[in-house]
């Protein structure tokens, strides 16, 4: 005879819906959105492609494709900027990748990179690199200063996004049979390189939008945010920049895409990174970033979201 003990009915009931992430606030896509800082330089000329907050040490960091650098290098430039948008200091990366969602963590008073890294013949970084930001530094993919990590077996490539207000790394993966996957790992367990069990793993719904580009993500607990977007020089004048957010607890879209009109007076405006930072006074804000300017002198520009869904 087979019996079954409620402890272990129980055990096994919630192996079945152990993919959780815990409930948290949504902010609300649709309630306007504010500046932080407009048409600003970086260290190299080139359009923003992502950027990144140290919550604890309050630092912000942008990344872009280095001066000359092919788009299919991976090549980047890091320029810290303070929260006003003036230029802090910058480092390089040589053969990590694209540059669309990168993280940063503090530990200490120093700040640790997570980024894409080995790009592919496409530019796309293949691995997770954690290092340190070390200003004026260049650091190429075989360093051995850095740790590198291909936290899902199978994938083609990696990028990705810390929450920074729960201390989880979000990871956006290609696979060559099921297209783009979300990954959310414990911050810590994800430093110790335990990729072992994630909280959830699930189809990046909206892969495309249309046919407008993807341009960044991030997540701030329940919720995964997807921004897609043209330059106006691209869409033909069209402002068709949009936002989604995405429960990750079903993988289903819970709002939107919804069009943004954050910076529509930005010249040129190609919607570039998304990233989650609390200020001091505990305003959970959602980023959402630009790239401005002309050819050779490009800028970068961020505005955020702070109202949620009551
Ligand atoms: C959002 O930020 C704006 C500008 O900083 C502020 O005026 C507003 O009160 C904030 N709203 C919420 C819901 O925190």
């Amino acid at each position: 005879m087979v019996s079954f003990s409620l402890a272990a009915f129980v055990a096994l009931a919630a192996s079945f819906v152990s993919a959780a992430v815990p409930n948290s606030p949504r902010f609300d896509l649709s309630k306007p959105s504010y500046d932080l800082f407009r048409n600003k330089p970086l260290h190299d000329d080139t359009v923003q492609q992502g950027f990144a907050f140290d919550n604890t040490n309050r630092r912000l960091f942008v990344s872009q494709r280095r001066n000359g650098a092919t788009e299919t290098s991976g090549d980047l430039c890091i320029t810290q900027l303070d929260f006003s948008g003036k230029y802090l200091g910058h480092m390089h990366l040589t053969g990590f990748g694209h540059g669309v969602s990168f993280g940063a963590q503090a530990d200490g008073s120093a700040t640790y990179l997570w980024a894409e890294v080995d790009a592919n013949k496409n530019g796309y970084g293949q691995r997770l690199a954690r290092f340190k930001f070390v200003n004026g530094a260049t650091v190429s993919k075989s360093s051995t200063t850095l740790k590198k990590y291909k936290t899902v077996a199978a994938a083609t490539e990696h990028t990705c996004a810390v929450d920074t207000v729960n201390n989880r790394l979000v990871v956006r993966y290609n696979t060559a049979t099921d297209g783009k996957r979300i990954a959310v790992y414990d911050l810590a367990a994800a430093t110790r390189g335990d990729f072992s069990a994630p909280l959830v793993d699930f189809k990046q719904p909206l892969p495309k939008t249309e046919g407008k580009n993807f341009q960044g993500y991030t997540a701030y607990g329940r919720y995964l945010y997807l921004l897609w977007g043209d330059s106006y020089d691209a869409s033909g004048g069209v402002l068709n920049s949009q936002v989604a957010t995405v429960d990750m607890n079903t993988g289903k879209v819970v709002q939107g895409p919804v069009i943004t009109r954050a910076g529509s007076t930005l010249k040129f405006r190609e919607p570039e990174g998304m990233a989650i930072y609390r200020t001091a006074a505990g305003q959970v804000r959602l980023f959402m970033g630009f790239a401005s300017g002309d050819p050779g002198d490009r800028r970068s520009n961020l505005f955020y979201k702070n109202a949620t869904v009551s």
